[in-house]
């Protein structure tokens, strides 16, 4: 069964062709991030025009690149919500244009459980591919932390995701990007702050890192909830208190604020699967891709027989392989 996957929920446009629910025959992402850049943050009326430019070519390349026509495709699959709404109203309305035109079933997706179904998503003629549902196998705990979300779920199955935690106020994502504007970093901060703190924890592991930055973590305690302004608000006066003084450093801010972020997500992540006896953690979103937080995941699993998955870093960011991936298990009730 090839399915045909919209995503248009925030400033990517991606179409991609996923067969039998795993095999991505293509995978095509254009977005309009550089044009958001200078606001330092994503501009709605900006996006969802560009979505109005790009939804058409997306889908013929990822047509193209998959080697099939419209006659190949069995169903189509959209982002329904989360997102902006003129953006998510581009791919909606295409979507159902097309399998309107076309007599297919058209079947809307939540943009954060397909972020967690990204883990399921084999290259074209992977090995992997009989296995991973063995490999990765149900329930688990799913983690998605991504620019507008940080939720703990617990799936049974891939029609029952339970809420089991969530910010509070930021999003991880949002909070890295906040953190990058007031230290002067380019738009989005997530992925400028995971290099530089990564430079950090390098140059500390050779002994010539400069003096540590501690910023605090939000605890919590007895919840699975998260919350990420405190140590925004914290970087903050840092960065007031002591900019341009002379131990003052980008990348040991950078290195402590990541810390403060990635010991949180990891240890209550971790924890929810072990009171809940879940073998399997499957991680998604857009900061997904930070390698602290991998690093950190991997080591706190070591020996709890916890499985961490993550998705290959293509994957993590917003695409439309999740969407058709997701739509084709969601639609089925044998996963
Ligand atoms: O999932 P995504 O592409 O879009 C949403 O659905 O929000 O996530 C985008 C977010 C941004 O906030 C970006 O800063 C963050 O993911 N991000 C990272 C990294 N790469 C992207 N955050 C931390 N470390 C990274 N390496
Ligand atoms: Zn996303």
């Amino acid at each position: 069964m090839n399915i045909l996957g919209i995503e248009t929920s925030c400033d990517e446009t991606s179409a991609s062709i996923v067969r039998d629910g795993r095999e991505i025959l293509s995978n095509v992402v254009a977005t309009s991030l550089k044009e958001h850049q200078k606001f330092g943050g994503i501009i709605p009326e900006i996006a969802s025009r560009r979505q109005l430019e790009y939804i058409n070519i997306v889908t013929a390349k990822a047509l193209d690149d998959a080697g099939l026509t419209l006659a190949d495709i069995d169903a189509i699959a959209v982002t329904r919500k989360p997102g902006l709404i003129g953006s998510l109203l581009v791919g909606i309305t295409f979507a159902h244009s097309l399998g309107y035109a076309l007599k297919k079933p058209v079947i809307d997706v939540d943009h954060i459980h397909a972020h967690i179904y990204a883990n399921y998503l084999v290259p074209r003629g992977a090995a992997r591919f009989a296995t991973i549902y063995d490999e990765l196998a149900l329930p688990a705990v799913g983690l998605v932390v991504s620019g507008g979300h940080s939720t703990l779920f617990s799936i049974k199955n891939f029609r029952e995701f339970r809420v089991i935690g969530q910010t509070r106020d930021d999003a991880a994502g949002e909070a890295y990007d906040k953190v990058g504007r007031i230290l002067g970093l380019e738009y989005p901060g997530g992925p400028v702050i995971d290099r530089m703190a990564n430079e950090a924890n390098t140059a500390h592991a050779s002994g010539v890192g400069l003096k540590t930055v501690t910023f605090p973590k939000a605890d919590l305690a007895g919840s699975h909830d998260f919350s990420f302004s405190g140590v925004k608000t914290a970087v903050l006066y840092y960065v007031r208190k002591h900019a341009g003084t002379k131990d003052y450093s980008v990348a040991e801010v950078a290195r402590g604020f990541q810390e403060s972020v990635i010991s949180v997500l990891a240890e209550k992540s971790i924890q929810a699967c072990l009171r809940r006896k879940c073998r399997t953690l499957l991680v998604g979103g857009g900061v997904s891709a930070n390698k602290g937080l991998r690093a950190r995941l991997q080591a706190l699993a070591l020996g709890t027989g916890v499985n961490v998955s993550f998705p290959s870093l293509d994957l993590c960011m917003d695409n439309a392989a999740m969407v058709a991936g997701f739509a084709y298990v969601s639609a089925r009730s044998s996963h």
